[in-house]
């Protein structure tokens, strides 16, 4: 079969003087002569799979004779084709396509554009993402261009793991007035968001488990220690926030004390004094995941817990919430004694997070447009946030919403053992959130909390209203 194929490919070579068998869409032409271009167009052939493993080739000689080339340039040809690996010839047996000779299989292709995505949910009332509409081009643009002008040439060359000290110069004096936190641009890290600083803090070794964490938090923060080894201990949560007062034999605790995730609190200022005071006395640290700190509707801001004890907790925020999780910038603001370890765990030259944008983003603060940024966007959030406790209020008043004086997603809180029918219904109407049972630690023995997170920020402003109504009308009812 194989043999009669080669015949019939040979034969339609006499028909077209300088290409290979027209089946094959192979050329004689390059550089080189006559004998490379046979030997290129033999090992394309090979390659691509079109002679495939095992086919025999005809006898040089019937070859040379149907080419118009002289036997020894063809026998020449089939022999470095031998010693290269792509043929085999056995006495008696002529010459084969080696059978390790795999074809190339071809690269999957890139497209140009990206392929269009399943279709998702219509609406996406999913917590975690801001606003991507309204990200500040503009004034980023500036503030890079600017930090790109005035960038000195030491700038392209290897970055220092702490971060540009430009950056935390300005996150000193950020931090420092809007969310009370008390530090020095020494004490400050960069890292590329929150799921970095904990990479770094446990997969790195500066910190060891077991860390209490909040009984109800995002899985993927626990997922991330999980692979660092370290075990989570949940504290229940009530009215007040976490229970503090359930620490019991760890080394640290991770606390969202400004806005709970995702059930909505601050943590009551007793907690915030009696959890500092644990950290104290027992040798212990607080972590501090400070997410959304800037969000604040209804009430004062909460000043951060490291204001309580610069040297037990590690403040950490990123961008992500106020600017765009696709930005990749965080910090970590650290006791002095773990400064040292966690520059060293970073290595020795900057290897996360882009040292332009770190003076973009330095620039965007000191410029003031980090500051108008979230005043518009607090209020754009404020506005959405009312919208959806009107509509509440209007279509299904039976529905308690918590949570709504800060952040980016409210908790509409269900009668107990509703919530997954409650979400399956949603996902019917095409809308996407989750239950607060997707947050859940596995181990807690905290009574389950049953309710709907939706986030309120993720839509655009057109899509908003549509996404509001399909979720009024896919409630359970009274
Ligand atoms: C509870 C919580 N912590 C922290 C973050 C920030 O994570 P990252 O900085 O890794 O994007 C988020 C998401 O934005 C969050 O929901």
């Amino acid at each position: 079969m194989a043999d009669s194929w080669v015949n019939s490919w040979v034969n339609s070579w006499v028909d077209s003087a300088e290409r290979i068998g027209s089946d094959l869409h192979l050329e004689l032409t390059g550089p080189g002569g006559r004998r490379a271009a046979l030997i290129r167009a033999l090992r394309e052939a090979v390659r691509s799979g079109r002679l495939a493993p095992g086919t025999r080739l005809p006898p040089y000689r019937s070859l040379a004779a149907d080419l118009g080339m002289a036997r020894n340039t063809v026998a020449d040809a089939y022999a470095e084709l031998v010693a290269e690996g792509w043929l085999t010839a056995r006495q008696g047996s002529g010459t084969r396509v080696a059978e390790r000779a795999e074809p190339l299989r071809p690269a999957a292709r890139v497209p140009k554009k990206s392929p269009p995505r399943a279709r998702g949910p219509r609406h996406d009332l999913m917590q975690g993402t801001p606003d991507t509409s309204a990200f500040p081009r503009a004034a980023w643009l500036a503030s890079y261009r600017r930090a790109l002008q005035q960038a000195p040439n030491e700038v392209f060359g290897p970055g220092d793991p702490a971060g540009r000290v430009e950056l935390r110069e300005a996150l000193t004096e950020y931090l420092a007035r809007a969310r009370g936190v008390r530090t020095e641009p020494g004490r400050i890290v960069i890292c590329s968001g929150f799921a970095h600083a904990l990479r770094l803090l446990f997969g790195g070794g500066v910190l060891r488990g077991p860390l209490a964490v909040e009984a109800y938090g995002l899985g993927f923060h626990r997922e991330v220690l999980a692979a660092a080894g370290v075990r989570t201990v949940p504290l229940p949560l009530d009215e007040h926030g976490a229970r503090v007062d359930r620490l019991g034999r760890e080394r640290s605790v991770l606390l969202t004390p400004a806005h709970q995730f995702p059930t909505g609190g601050p943590l009551h200022p007793a907690r915030r004094a009696a959890v500092v005071d644990w950290a104290r006395a027992r040798d212990g640290l607080v972590l501090e995941d400070d997410y959304d700190g800037e969000f604040r509707y209804d009430r004062k801001p909460v000043g951060a817990v490291q204001g309580l004890d610069p040297e037990r907790v590690i403040h950490i925020g990123s961008v992500s919430k106020s600017l765009s999780p696709a930005v990749r910038l965080g910090w970590m603001v650290l006791p002095e004694r773990y400064v040292d370890a966690v520059r060293a765990t970073k290595g020795e030259r900057e290897a996360w997070s882009s040292v332009l944008d770190q003076l973009c983003l330095a620039d965007f603060l000191t410029s003031g447009s980090y500051d108008r940024h979230v005043r518009r966007m607090r209020q754009r959030y404020r506005g959405r946030r009312d919208r959806l406790v009107t509509a509440l209020a209007e279509h299904a008043p039976h529905i308690e919403v918590t949570g709504v004086a800060a952040g980016l997603h409210a908790v509409l809180r269900l009668p107990p053992g509703t919530e997954s029918s409650a979400v399956k219904a949603a996902a019917w109407q095409g809308i996407a959130l989750d239950g607060l049972a997707a947050f859940r630690h596995p181990e807690t023995d905290m009574p389950a909390v049953d309710g709907l997170v939706v986030g309120y920020a993720t839509p655009s402003e057109h899509a908003y209203g549509p996404a509001l109504e399909a979720l009024c009308g896919a409630l359970p009812p009274p």
